[in-house]
């Protein structure tokens, strides 16, 4: 089994190169399974129904999220409309599906999504608590949990606990891609996946703006950076036979 995730799709831009390879890497690749991470996907802050419909349009499974999975208000109003996508399951608002379960080439697989501890502040419970609950509630073939933390730390010590499942741990929110991805017991795991959004920009926001408003102390508005766009993903393999992960590999396509 082989699984395509790419990480915070960030503004027009970030949906657009998604929007523009997503098909080519399926094909290429033999993807059996898509997942991407939305909750920067609708002006860098949440996502909106409209994006959702073209995500599975294109051929997504499921859409994961983040700290931002609420920030579009009346995304709430249309969850009911959007099956494949998850929130984190120990997000402090609880308006939306936590896990959703797939099956995948004969085999379950429990895709989650958990939000870390450290510098995050809409977490209702510690990763290991919510991950820890995910497990009491399923027995699933394989696990794949888009683990939404800022440091890198935490990331590690949540993948080598959990090192015993079959499946993959893979980082999202910091937007930069880390360069230790690996196999670690059954999983495969890499500390950040990285965005798709704008090359030139700070983690997809204007360059000039973010001056402004840390350097000079200026009021901003939020703005999301404009112009050519990297895409970050990961490529992970499966063997069905012993439901655990046998690679891992880093996409990383740069504008220049
Ligand atoms: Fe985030």
């Amino acid at each position: 089994m082989k699984i395509l995730f790419l990480g915070d799709i960030v503004g027009r831009d970030g949906r657009n190169i998604v929007f523009e390879y997503l098909e080519k890497l399926r094909l290429e690749n033999n993807i059996d399974l898509t997942i991407v991470n939305g909750e920067n996907s609708a002006h860098g802050k949440g996502i909106s129904y409209k994006i959702y419909e073209q995500f599975i349009e294109h051929g997504v499974d499921v859409i994961t999220m983040g700290n931002h999975t609420y920030s579009k208000k009346d995304i709430v109003d249309h969850l009911t409309l959007m099956p494949k996508m998850i929130q984190p399951y120990n997000h402090i608002l609880q308006y939306h599906q936590g896990y959703l379960l797939l099956n995948c080439q004969g085999l379950e697989v429990c895709v989650t999504n958990i939000l870390g501890s450290a510098f995050m502040h809409d977490n209702a419970m510690s990763a290991f608590k919510a991950m820890d609950e995910v497990l009491s509630k399923t027995k699933s073939d394989i696990y794949f949990v888009d683990l939404h933390a800022e440091t890198t730390a935490e990331k590690l010590l949540f993948a080598n606990y959990y090192k015993e499942l079959g499946g993959a741990i893979v980082g999202t929110h910091t937007h930069v891609q880390t360069a230790d991805e690996r196999i670690l017991g059954n999983l495969a795991y890499i500390s950040d996946v990285g965005m798709c959004g704008v090359y030139d920009s700070i983690i997809g926001r204007d360059v000039d703006e973010m001056i402004d408003n840390i350097v000079y102390g200026n009021k901003t508005h939020y703005t999301i950076a404009k112009g050519p766009a990297i895409l970050n993903g990961v490529i992970i393999e499966i063997d069905e036979k012993d439901k655990k992960a046998v690679s891992i590999q880093r996409i990383s396509l740069k504008p220049y």
